[in-house]
């Protein structure tokens, strides 16, 4: 059993805090939004995700997890302290590191006796050695500490499982002795760990999340090919996908990507290398796909409409940036409804669990209670989430209550041969006509 803080409640500082105290460690988890924290003490989600509830409840209950505001009392008897505080883009691209950077200097001014600092939050190659000056420089008196970059994979939506189940650790650190003693807090997960040095495990996960993003924007860009020349990019993806070379993962071709992590990643890697010196081109060019993905899906509703997107009902299935969370940041859909706000349509739009987050951030959409109510009477239909609650819709029911039956597939969720059946005017993404 170890004594470890989590600074940040969020995705990540929730989710590893959590994970760690069902490991069997004493997890104290501090975060500064005091109606966070009030309502995690009541046992409230502040987010979505599958099996937390159950896992935080238990770790409460058992002793192993708490949450307060107070740093003191988060530090009292850590021996690690993780940092998991949110880096969100700068207007240049950068990431903003105000939190991080607040993070450290509390833990600086606060701690009294020594301490791991774990960065686990997505910084800039670099920041591992700028968290420790920050450290050294605010400390009232010379404590000794460590700090290690450990970088996180998790994914929305499948974060527990994701954690439990590693493909790979990462520690890096000017201190090998730290790096293990932090490697040492996963040995339980039986993970391979990757240490090495602070600034490598910084690029490592800006590399990883990069390297992703290409892939999506790779098999968007093919699907494009597809569409003119007839092909069907999800058995191309599937047919590249079964060279052990290439891998089945991260091939569906879709909407582009989204989320709190890949967009800002990419533009946080490029606008590193553009700041020293280099052009990226490879990074610019997956971002620029992104962007035509996204745009591409209001032109096709428009070309299948005759042209004009004037006072037509569009409905919209899903506004999640993907299933299984309610996170909107940098959905798809955000594009996609603007653009067709913006060329004169009335949009109409559900999603099983974002609908809070639509509320509160998206205008010129009116939000309906379920799938039907979103078929009701439209000229086109655009599915932009894969939830599993829309793959067994009632076709016909939605067919014959839209005014039109055009359904635009962003997810290849639908076999086109079963939509043309239910008299569907169907279009996929990459599936040729
Ligand atoms: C991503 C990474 O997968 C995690 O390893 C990483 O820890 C996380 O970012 C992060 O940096 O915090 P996440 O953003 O939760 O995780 O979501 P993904 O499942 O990776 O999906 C990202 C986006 O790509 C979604 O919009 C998804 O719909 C899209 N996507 C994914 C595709 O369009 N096609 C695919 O084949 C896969």
């Amino acid at each position: 059993m170890k004594n470890i803080c989590v600074i940040g409640s969020g995705y990540v500082g929730l989710v590893t805090g959590t994970c760690f105290s069902d490991l069997g460690n004493k997890v104290v988890t501090v975060d500064i939004d005091e109606s966070k924290i009030a309502k995690l003490n009541q046992g409230v989600m502040p987010i979505y995700e599958p099996g937390l509830e159950e896992l935080v409840e238990r770790n409460v209950k058992a002793g192993r997890l708490s949450f307060t505001t107070s740093y003191e009392e988060g530090l009292k008897d850590a021996e690690f302290v993780f940092i998991c505080v949110g880096t969100p883009s700068a207007v240049d691209g950068e990431a903003d590191l105000k939190y991080v950077r607040s993070a450290a200097e509390t833990i600086a001014q606060q701690m009294d006796h020594p301490l791991v600092i774990i960065n686990k939050s997505t910084v800039p190659v670099g920041t591992g050695d700028w968290v420790a000056d920050i450290v050294s420089r605010m400390q009232p008196e010379p404590i000794d500490f460590a700090v290690v970059s450990c970088p996180e994979f998790l994914r929305e939506g499948s974060a527990i499982t994701d954690f439990m189940n590693p493909d790979r650790n990462v520690f890096g650190s000017t201190d090998q002795e730290a790096a293990e003693k932090v490697a040492g807090l996963y040995s339980a997960l039986g993970a391979p760990a990757v240490i090495t040095d602070i600034r490598t495990a910084e690029m490592i996960k800006y590399a990883s999340n990069a390297f992703l993003a290409t892939r999506i924007s790779f098999i968007n860009e093919i699907s494009i090919i597809c569409e003119r020349l007839g092909a069907d990019v999800t058995e191309v993806a599937r047919g590249m996908g079964l060279d052990k070379r290439i891998g089945p993962h991260f091939l569906q071709a879709g909407v582009g990507y989204g989320g709190s992590c890949f967009p800002k990643d990419v533009k946080a890697l490029a606008n590193m290398a553009l700041t020293h010196g280099m052009h990226p081109q490879l990074l610019n060019a997956v971002m620029d796909i992104n962007d035509f993905q996204r745009k591409q899906i209001a032109t096709k509703v428009r070309e299948l409409l005759g042209g004009s997107l004037d006072n037509k009902t569009i409905g919209v299935l899903g506004i999640a940036f993907k299933a299984n969370t309610d996170d909107i940041r940098e959905a798809p859909a955000l594009t996609v409804i603007r653009n067709l706000a913006n060329q004169g349509a009335n949009v109409k739009a559900y999603d099983p669990v974002a609908m809070e987050n639509a509320e509160r951030e998206i205008r010129n959409v009116t939000l309906v209670d379920d799938a039907y109510a979103v078929a009701e009477g439209a000229d086109a239909l655009i599915l932009l989430t894969d939830w599993n609650e829309f793959k067994n819709l009632d076709m016909k029911r939605v067919k014959e209550s839209m005014n039109e039956p055009l359904l635009v597939d962003g997810r290849n969720l639908y076999n086109p041969d079963d939509m043309r059946k239910f008299g569907f005017v169907y279009r996929g993404v990459g599936r040729g006509y």
